[in-house]
């Protein structure tokens, strides 16, 4: 599985409250995946379909 944010990411942090375990915010107040959990995504997939649907802006894309 890969998760990637996109350049719409406004920082509205609804990804890191339904996956708290897969996405962080950085130093640019955008989200990134937390990366030593970057190998085992597939393991919150269920959070992470959840944080794609939250995201106001489409910036998560899972595939
Ligand atoms: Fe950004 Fe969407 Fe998360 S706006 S902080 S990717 S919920």
């Amino acid at each position: 599985m890969k998760v990637t944010i996109n350049e719409n990411c406004i920082g509205c942090e609804a990804c890191v409250g339904a996956a708290p375990e897969v996405f962080e915010m950085n130093d640019e107040g955008t989200a990134q995946v937390i990366a030593a959990n970057a190998d085992n995504l597939a393991d919150f997939e269920g959070d992470i379909e959840d944080a794609v649907a939250e995201c106001p802006v489409d910036a998560i894309e899972a595939e």
